[in-house]
């Protein structure tokens, strides 16, 4: 095998969606598992990269950017119900989920049309309308770089919580994830819990829907309510939603008891952060073309030449609001590359 392509004073902007101007000294792609032999062991700093759809670049990268697009999916009957779907780490996440509902492959749906890769997904432990990663993932298979071997991780050893692993916190750094195992059932059943979705699928008369009807009310949904990331660019949701313990929670549901909130292990209760910005007044708000999204106050956009100065601008000015209004540490949720400049 040889060693991988590699390019040089790389431009980043295209390959992050929030479309930030930056350069890594180098890109290198990496779309088999044997190059990674190739790569010199005093390598300088290394940032994976699959979709850029939760990377947002502040500064040019000094090191090595590796370029994930390692491909395969396989499927592994465990019984007359339970399947095991191993997927390469640089599939596309949503082309995956389509992939395991058209083979009759249940638990996926409520995670459809996600942006990026299969190997980012264990990142933050992706979720979306009641569902989490967490919930069918059964193993993670990596290559260890303190190690340089590849390791398997089973899902308890991964970490997973609310948008957080052990790969984001702890072991940041650490582990280059090549592929993903996900065990789905052949029966499909339903998660419908999630307010809007419901809603949504009772407006549209499927109280009981089909694999397809599910997914199909998901899309809309996301459709209706974030930015299509290749028409304004975005990271999605820019903050996590805070988790408080409940005391703390408590007293501000007696301020403002329409804030919509989700009961959390260890008596804890995660608030809309949406919520609690859009009636700070921050949708549609701008700092040159760094801006809150009209239509959802938790994602921000670039409306086309921000800079890095106007998005912590604006994160600043958002975060402090928050804080002063509600007592809150709003968190960023995107990986955050490189320092502000000086
Ligand atoms: P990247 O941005 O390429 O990488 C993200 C992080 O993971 C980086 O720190 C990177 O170094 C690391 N990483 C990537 N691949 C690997 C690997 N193979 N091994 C080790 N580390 C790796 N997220 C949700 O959870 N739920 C949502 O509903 C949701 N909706 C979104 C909607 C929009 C419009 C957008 C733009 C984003 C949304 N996101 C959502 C965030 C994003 O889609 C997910 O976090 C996704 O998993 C990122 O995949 P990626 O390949 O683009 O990651
Ligand atoms: N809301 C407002 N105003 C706003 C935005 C939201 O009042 O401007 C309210 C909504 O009406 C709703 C509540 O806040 O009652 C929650 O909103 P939504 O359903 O849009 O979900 P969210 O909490 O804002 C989270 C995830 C999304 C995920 C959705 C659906 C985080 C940080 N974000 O958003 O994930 O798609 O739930 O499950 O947890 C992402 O991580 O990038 C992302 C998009």
């Amino acid at each position: 095998m040889s060693a991988p392509a590699m390019v040089r004073n790389a431009d980043l902007a295209t390959l992050s969606t929030f479309r930030l101007p930056a350069r890594a000294a180098e890109l290198v792609t990496l779309d088999h598992l044997d190059q990674l032999e190739h790569l010199p062991e005093e390598a300088p700093p290394t940032l994976i990269l699959g979709g850029g759809s939760n990377t947002v670049f502040l500064a040019d990268w000094p090191g090595r950017i590796l370029l994930n697009r390692l491909r395969g999916i396989r499927l592994t009957n465990l019984d007359n119900d339970e399947v095991r779907v191993e997927a390469a780490a640089g599939e596309n996440w949503h082309a995956l989920v389509r992939y395991c509902i058209d083979h009759g492959l249940h638990g996926l749906e409520n995670l459809i049309l996600i942006p990026g890769s299969v190997g980012a997904a264990p990142i933050q432990n992706i979720g979306a309308y009641g569902v989490e990663l967490s919930d069918s993932l059964e193993s993670v298979n990596a290559w260890d770089w303190r190690e340089r071997r590849l390791v398997q991780l089973a899902n308890l050893d991964c970490g997973l919580r609310y948008r957080d692993s052990r790969f984001k916190s702890s072991d940041q750094g650490r582990f280059l994830i090549t592929s993903v195992s996900l065990r789905l059932s052949r029966r499909f059943r339903p998660n419908t819990g999630y307010q809007s979705l419901a809603e949504s699928l009772a407006r549209h008369h499927h109280g009981q829907p089909a694999p397809r009807q599910l997914a199909a009310a998901v899309m809309r949904l996301r459709r209706h309510r974030l930015p299509d990331p290749a028409r304004l660019p975005n990271a999605g949701s820019f903050f996590k939603n805070p988790v408080l313990p409940a005391e703390q929670a408590q007293a501000l549901l007696e301020d403002f008891p329409r804030l919509p909130h989700w009961p959390m292990a260890g008596k804890h209760l995660k608030l809309a952060a949406g919520w609690l910005l859009e009636r700070l007044g921050f949708r549609g708000y701008r700092i040159g073309d760094a801006g809150v999204y009209h239509n959802h106050a938790l994602v921000l956009v670039n409306h086309g030449q921000a800079t890095t100065a106007q998005l912590l601008d604006l994160i600043e000015h958002i975060q402090s609001a928050v804080q002063d209004e509600y007592g809150i540490d709003l968190e960023a949720e995107p990986t955050l590359v490189g320092s502000p400049p000086a």
